[in-house]
């Protein structure tokens, strides 16, 4: 009964309530980067998760890098939800994610060190697929010089171990607990793995042995954080709790969504919420996008709006454009309309958070992709074509720049007439309305709308 009039009350208000709307709850959201990655999730989920109870990871892995800066204090996560940093919140790393139980247990280590507590505030999926050691060992062989075609991968493992998921040739985090399970689907995936590496990679191949004993160590301290997430989630849905999920990556690396082949191996769009955590569509109230003031991208593939070096260089220097996770430097480039209507659509955003406002400061003139132009015909909406986009010239509109500081404004109306002009262009170009600015990494550097 109770269930229902949340449910109800939650689609009575779908899209259109203010976060925080009752007694500090805010509805099931889940946010998702619009662009290439890296528009900077792990702050704005920082930030909402004072409203939310359950924060969750429902894709990827520890390709991801999110970066959270509390008083001058830097933290990189790269498989714990954003959320940990705030006492009282569970996280969950749902069954979409790929573990990889080494990086795991470093990262609590690391944290446990600077004094946050995890124990029961966070639970694993035991569904969960784990990354192994061919896993990371294959990606960068694939990456190597002799490989034809290369992506640019951050060589964790990911793109492997989800093809084994897909393949049934996996091994999850629930077959790891059970020794002789485990056993048998490692002997397994062996005996196929050795072959390929030995025959197509010239490559030594792995040790049944080693693997086993190594990885059942991490099960015995991973034992702990091991549950079963998708009764864990519904049941808290049905008292009414509220949950963000905390996209990773971008809809432009969205394997179905994204610059495909250039893209990463899951599902980043909202669509992947569900089926990595478990959770019926119709629980979910609102999604929420992050986008950049600008456009970055780390790894290959199509990037139209990319600046010339000398501009390039001086973004990435004021914006600190090198990777969370493997520190390469993020290429840079003006904000792409075409991109961010894309994902706007795919997601169905009811609002979007602007990031990195302040990089642009010091810019005289300012360019907004509007569309692309190719045999002369304008796109206005994404071309599925490599090809295209790699030859496309770029429409654009510019704008004068403010000149001004912004980095310690709080309020909307206190930031210079150009940025405002800009934030609104935005939302006029997008048709969405931006309801954060973030102009600092900080906590509080942030304007809400
Ligand atoms: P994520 O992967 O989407 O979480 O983003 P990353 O953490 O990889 O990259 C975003 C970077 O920008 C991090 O270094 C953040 O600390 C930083 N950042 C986030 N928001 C802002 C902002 O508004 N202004 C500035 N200057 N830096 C920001
Ligand atoms: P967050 O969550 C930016 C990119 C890689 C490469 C491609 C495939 O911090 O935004 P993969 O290792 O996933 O097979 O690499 O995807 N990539 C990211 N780029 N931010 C990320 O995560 C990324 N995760 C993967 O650079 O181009
Ligand atoms: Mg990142």
């Amino acid at each position: 009964m109770f269930y229902r009039q949340v449910s109800e009350y939650r689609q009575k208000n779908i899209y259109n309530e203010p976060i925080g709307r009752i007694k500090g709850a805010m509805p099931n959201t889940i946010l998702v980067g619009t662009q290439w990655g890296d528009e900077g999730k792990g702050k704005i989920i920082d930030v909402l998760s004072r409203q939310a109870d359950i924060i969750v990871r429902f894709q990827g892995g520890n390709n991801a890098g999110h970066t959270i800066v509390v008083k001058g204090e830097k933290f990189i996560l790269h498989l714990i939800p954003s959320g940990i940093l705030h006492k009282d919140k569970v996280c969950v790393i749902g069954n979409g994610v790929v573990v990889d139980p080494q990086v795991l247990l470093e990262e609590i280590e690391s944290l446990e060190k600077r004094n946050i507590e995890i124990n029961s505030n966070l639970k694993i999926s035991d569904q969960a697929h784990l990354i192994f050691p061919y896993h990371k060992i294959i990606d960068k062989l694939r990456e190597s010089k002799k490989a034809t075609l290369k992506i640019g991968t951050t060589g964790r493992g990911i793109g492997p171990c989800y093809a084994d998921k897909v393949n049934r040739t996996g091994i999850r985090l629930i077959d790891l607990l059970d020794k002789d399970v485990f056993r048998k689907k490692l002997k397994t995936a062996l005996v196929e793995k050795n072959e390929i590496f030995r025959k197509i990679y010239r490559h030594e191949g792995f040790s049944f042995e080693e693997i086993y004993e190594k990885y059942l160590s991490y099960a015995r301290r991973i034992k702990k954080y091991a549950f079963d997430c998708t009764s864990f989630l519904n049941a808290e849905i049905k008292k009414g709790k509220d949950i963000l999920f905390e996209g990773a990556q971008g809809t432009s690396l969205d394997v179905d969504f994204g610059t495909y082949p250039y893209v990463t191996s899951s599902n980043t769009t909202a669509g992947g919420a569900c089926i990595g955590s478990g959770i019926s569509p119709v629980d979910i109230d609102k999604i929420i996008g992050v986008a950049k003031a600008y456009t970055t991208r780390v790894g290959k593939g199509p990037f139209p709006t990319q600046f010339p070096q000398g501009l390039m260089e001086e973004i990435r220097h004021k914006g600190g454009e090198f990777g969370a996770t493997t520190g390469r430097p993020r290429r840079c480039g003006w904000f792409d309309a075409v991109v961010v209507r894309r994902s706007i659509t795919v997601n169905h955003l009811a609002a979007l958070a602007i990031t990195k406002l302040d990089v642009l400061d010091g810019l005289k003139k300012i360019k907004i992709c509007t569309g692309y132009k190719y045999n002369g015909k304008i796109y206005r909406d994404f071309p599925a074509s490599i090809k295209v986009l790699e030859n496309s010239q770029v429409v654009y509109e510019e704008h004068s720049g403010w000149l001004k500081p912004t980095s310690s404004v709080t309020h909307f109306k206190d930031l210079p007439v150009n940025a405002r002009r800009y934030i609104k262009r935005l939302e006029e170009l997008l048709e969405t309305k931006v309801s954060m600015v973030s102009v600092g990494s900080e906590r509080e550097q942030i304007i809400k709308i």
